[in-house]
């Protein structure tokens, strides 16, 4: 009889504080540790995202043991993301995963945050009732998917990710879990963070998205225009509209010292929709020139209603089938490190304890 596979994934990129256990590639356990310390600040204090790491990474992969059902004597491999990120918040589940893995005498694998926000269309969990979101919308031309163990639709490869996160704005060329080329990405700042920065002038709180994402549901889309970036290709730019969506509301509120107050749902709706517009024209461009009509999101901002509706009616109007992760899989979790971990571990991909937590973004 063959041996049960169980994979510890830890996450600790920036401040969220996750892990995970999976039993043959299906999600067993997930539990995550949100730092509610960086509201006061409107944004991520390093600093104090890595002491929270510090506190919360034991009792969260306790925890997530606990929920799985087993012993940490039962784990075959300890997963973690190596990287991109912020390098405090990084090097305390590094160095943590590799100290857990040592003391088990069992392998470590390194995994890349941005693979493993990608493969989190291929996280399966044990009940197929968990069903809903995270299947794919067939387009006009229609397909047969790979289906999960659990009766979930997986994207097949090739396929194109919209990659979307508060440091991040790709899109991305999937071959092969571990096999990916980044045909266009931002040139300055990302998607989540734009919304972020414009949620915080607005003096509307920290993380700005879902609170964006709540108002502009009430608020019509074309009351204000701002910026779009001309930018030749796939690549993306959000600083301009960042500046524009800055200078308009400082005049507005000159005239009118309540104007966000009156008029948020509006600037809400209006700063979603020009986002949105942005991010699904070029992602079309690389659809129309690949000819993928596989079409997958990923990361945080796919949590984004508007950004979900847009891919439901661009699956519609052009025949894409588009994947739509499950909420709980769109801002940063172990789970997804666990199943690329899982994947690595099948192919005996394992890292030695030097490997160094790295920062810069890359798909290597
Ligand atoms: O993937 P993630 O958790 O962290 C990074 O790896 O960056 O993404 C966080 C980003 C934040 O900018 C947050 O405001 C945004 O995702 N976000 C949203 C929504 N939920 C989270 N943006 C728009 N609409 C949402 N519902």
């Amino acid at each position: 009889m063959e041996k049960d596979i169980y994979i510890l994934g830890i996450e600790s990129s920036c401040d969220d504080t996750s892990a995970a256990v999976l039993k043959n590639g299906v999600l067993l356990s997930n539990v995550t540790a949100s730092q509610a310390v960086h509201e006061a600040y409107g944004g991520v204090v390093p600093e104090l995202a890595s002491r929270a790491h510090q506190q919360n990474v034991v009792p969260v992969v306790s925890e997530a043991i606990k929920r799985a059902g087993i012993t940490k004597e039962q784990l075959s491999a300890v997963a973690f993301t190596r990287g991109p990120g912020l390098m405090g918040s990084l090097l305390v589940g590094v160095n943590f995963a590799k100290g857990f893995a040592r003391s088990l005498g069992i392998p470590m694998i390194d995994v890349n945050h941005l693979q493993g926000h990608v493969m989190a269309h291929f996280i399966t969990s044990p009940s197929p009732s968990e069903g809903g979101e995270g299947l794919a919308q067939k387009g006009a031309e229609g397909n047969s998917s790979p289906l999960g163990r659990s009766g979930e639709v997986h994207p097949p490869f090739p396929f194109i990710c919209l990659l979307v996160s508060g440091g991040n704005s790709q899109i991305v060329l999937v071959r092969a879990y571990n096999d990916m080329e980044v045909l266009g990405q931002t040139i300055d700042d990302a998607a989540g963070e734009a919304i972020d920065k414009c949620s915080k002038v607005m003096g509307l709180g920290y993380p700005g998205g879902p609170i964006i994402d709540r108002l502009a549901r009430q608020g019509n889309p074309k009351a204000y225009q701002f910026a779009e970036p001309h930018i030749p290709g796939y690549d993306y730019s959000f600083s301009g509209l960042k500046t524009s969506f800055l200078y308009n509301l400082k005049k507005w509120v000159e005239d009118d010292p309540d104007f966000v107050e009156h008029h948020k749902e509006d600037l809400a709706a209006s700063l979603e929709w020009t986002i949105v517009d942005i991010l699904m024209k070029k992602l079309k461009l690389a659809v129309k020139d690949t000819g993928i009509k596989h079409v997958a999101v990923a990361g945080g901002v796919s949590a984004n209603n508007g950004l979900r509706n847009a891919f439901h009616d661009y699956a519609k109007r052009f025949g894409w089938t588009v994947y739509i992760p499950k909420f709980s899989y769109t801002t940063d979790n172990a789970a997804m490190i666990g199943i690329v971990g899982y994947y690595k571990y099948m192919d005996k991909e394992f890292c030695s304890i030097d490997a160094p937590a790295f920062s810069k973004v890359t798909f290597k």
